[in-house]
């Protein structure tokens, strides 16, 4: 995938006093900034409403009651178990990943109100992963030392769960060592495909426990919060990838392109699909009374990673896959816009059953003005 014309990038320095501040100067990588944060006039507002919009989503795991999720959790089926702990386990990988990775990332973005956005997305990143060991302690109550271990290290024992952790790793540890225009754009898409495709069959297995078995609403409450914020970071993502197409598509056709975008996002895929097929197989679906089955997986992932790759421009990556949702009854649990893939209006206040804390009890928005 690689050309002869890769172009060394810098990293920032804490602050550059030959930089500008001035928004008109603004890239958003490869800039001469200051380093300094300043906002006050921008050139890239996305970056300020991916601010606003993750900050008005704003949620703490430990004010979210998991004690009636202890006691549903021992009433699963062994099957059922293994699924929501291997899920578990493979979704806390995804998270430790971005959480690492987004420093980097952000080192070399030089529009400070990208790197504003950037910063509030890695501490949700740490936050989610916090959130799935707050599960794994309070709910699964693993304690032993040897039972966490055979928990966290679930990707060692999976090689189709490796093989896809994979595909992340060697891209973001790639940039991390060797940071180029190529690289750096190559793990700007990897990070949408994780936000956007990967993190989702996951989501649809958990609502599933509640839609089939009508129970574990507290875990599923907050796996409807991190689904919400990872739904705003594949936004964020699709904007930076949208803009520098728009604004130097010289850079995008020189080291990646529009064919090597869409083998990306399909490979991101298609190791999602392997992975939940094995997972499918391994821990014996049939033997759970959740409603998925691998077919209806594999056709949702298929869907997404349709709607994701028409949002920064490609062609859809599967033409026969479904042209609407297959787990729309899914999709209603999570509170999620079936048509548009993003979130509705009240779904903070109607779905969450136990939380209430929210930003607005704190500061109002200025486009939470304008809409009223
Ligand atoms: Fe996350
Ligand atoms: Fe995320």
């Amino acid at each position: 995938m690689s050309n002869n014309t890769e172009k060394k990038i810098l990293r920032n320095e804490i602050f550059n006093p030959e930089g500008s501040d001035s928004a008109k100067d603004r890239k958003i990588f490869g800039g001469n900034s200051s380093n300094f944060l300043n906002v006050a006039d921008v050139k890239y507002q996305f970056g300020i409403d991916a601010y606003n919009k993750m900050m008005q989503n704003f949620w703490i795991p430990e004010k979210i009651s998991l004690g009636a999720d202890i006691v549903q959790y021992l009433e699963l089926n062994a099957y059922e178990k293994e699924i929501f702990n291997d899920l578990l386990s493979s979704l806390t990988w995804l998270d430790s990943a971005q959480m690492n990775n987004l420093p980097n990332l952000i080192d070399f973005i030089t529009a400070p109100e990208i790197k504003l956005a950037l910063s509030v997305q890695n501490f949700q990143e740490a936050l989610h992963a916090k959130s799935y060991n707050n599960i794994v302690h309070s709910v699964i109550r693993l304690t032993d030392s040897k039972d966490l271990t055979y928990f966290y290290r679930n990707w060692s024992r999976n090689k189709f769960l490796e093989k896809r952790n994979n595909f992340f790793l060697t891209t973001f540890q790639e940039f991390q060592d060797n940071p180029n225009e190529f690289t750096f754009i190559k793990a700007l898409v990897t990070t949408y495909v994780m936000e956007g495709i990967n993190f989702t069959a996951a989501f649809r297995h958990f609502y599933d426990f509640v839609y089939s078995k009508n129970m574990l609403f507290g875990t599923i409450d907050t796996i409807k919060l991190i689904h919400r914020d990872e739904d705003s970071h594949a936004s964020l993502f699709a904007d930076i990838i949208n803009e520098l197409i728009k604004e130097d598509s010289k850079i995008l056709q020189k080291n990646l392109k529009t064919s090597m975008l869409e083998e990306i996002i399909k490979e991101g895929a298609e190791l999602e699909k392997e992975y939940i097929s094995i997972l499918h197989k391994e821990h014996d679906l049939s033997k759970t009374q959740l409603t998925i089955n691998t077919i209806n997986a594999i056709q949702a992932i298929e869907y997404i990673t349709n709607v994701r790759a028409k949002k920064i421009g490609l062609n859809i990556i599967y033409p026969n896959a479904p042209e609407t949702d297959p787990q729309e009854h899914l999709v209603k649990v999570s509170g999620l816009d079936a048509k548009t893939g993003g979130l509705k209006e009240s779904f903070f206040e109607n779905t969450v059953t136990n939380y209430k804390f929210t930003t607005q009890d704190l500061i109002s928005f200025d486009d939470e003005e304008e809409e009223k």
